[in-house]
């Protein structure tokens, strides 16, 4: 199943109204990001899809590489939303993520805030969103996914303890063109439900899993420790620190204090 990766059966019977109306699929790629971003300066259609076979350039956040290798799913998807609906993008990923691993597996993942997905604790799932924005009009965001399918953790061991895939948890291969549909149609319709003006906050905000941790928080140049208290609609995480003081963090890397 390593290998059904293709055009043809990614667009199959698939019926969404914006994101994979137009897929893009390439068997190599340094990263779908650089990819998605150059067919935003041409232009293309929201809800442009680029998929890839594997990354040798895969991007994480904060300046990390992303390991992407065949059997897995690495994918871009380029949108024009408006200014105000920009927080919302994280949310309606993640979800999306949640929505097909539960939809494919009948296992609940769970969000670290901000940007990760695990499953039984470990990360399963990545995502990265680069926006342009000028003033008060959004250029266009890119939404990158890196979905752990049919990676054999052993053959990774500086990642196998944190990380897993969905094979590894359900000991099973998975159809990689399937995981891709299904992420595609819970991301078109948490898209629709966000154009038409429904938030997603609460939704996202039940299903993370750092509020009432005691974490630390990498933000910048910044480090800030305490207890997740809370998130806010903007997605930024409200921090209570050991001297009772709340800080407001908009993005950030958290782990979990020992
Ligand atoms: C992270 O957890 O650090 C985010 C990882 C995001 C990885 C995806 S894979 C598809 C897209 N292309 C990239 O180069 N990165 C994102």
């Amino acid at each position: 199943m390593k290998g059904d990766l293709s055009l043809v059966n990614i667009c199959r019977n698939l019926e969404t109204s914006i994101i994979g109306k137009n897929v893009l699929y390439y068997p190599c790629l340094p990263s779908t990001m650089i990819t998605a971003r150059k067919e935003a300066v041409y232009g293309a259609n929201e809800g442009t899809v680029i998929i890839t076979g594997k990354q040798t350039k895969g991007r994480g956040r904060m300046e990390r590489s992303w390991i992407s290798p065949e059997g897995n799913i690495a994918l871009s998807v380029l949108l024009y939303p408006l200014v105000k609906d920009l927080p919302s993008l994280i949310m309606m990923a993640s979800l999306a993520v949640v929505y097909a691993v539960r939809g494919l597996t009948g296992f609940s993942a769970q969000i670290k805030w901000p940007n990760d997905i695990l499953l039984n604790g470990k990360k399963v799932c990545g995502i990265l969103i680069e926006n342009n924005v000028r003033g008060n009009k959004v250029d266009y965001a890119i939404i990158g996914i890196g979905l752990n399918v049919n990676m054999k953790m052993s053959d990774f061991p500086d990642i196998k303890d944190t990380a897993t895939s969905l094979s590894e948890t359900l000991t099973r291969e998975f159809s990689l063109a399937k995981v891709t549909q299904k992420l595609l149609l819970e991301m078109d319709r948490l898209y629709l439900t966000l154009r038409n003006g429904v938030p997603l906050y609460e939704d996202w905000r039940d299903k993370l899993t750092t509020l009432g941790q005691n974490i630390r928080v990498k933000s910048g140049n910044a480090l800030y420790k305490g207890t997740a208290e809370l998130v806010v609609s903007d997605g930024s995480l409200l921090l209570r620190q050991a001297d009772g003081t709340l800080v407001k963090i908009v993005s950030g890397d958290a782990t979990l204090r020992d």
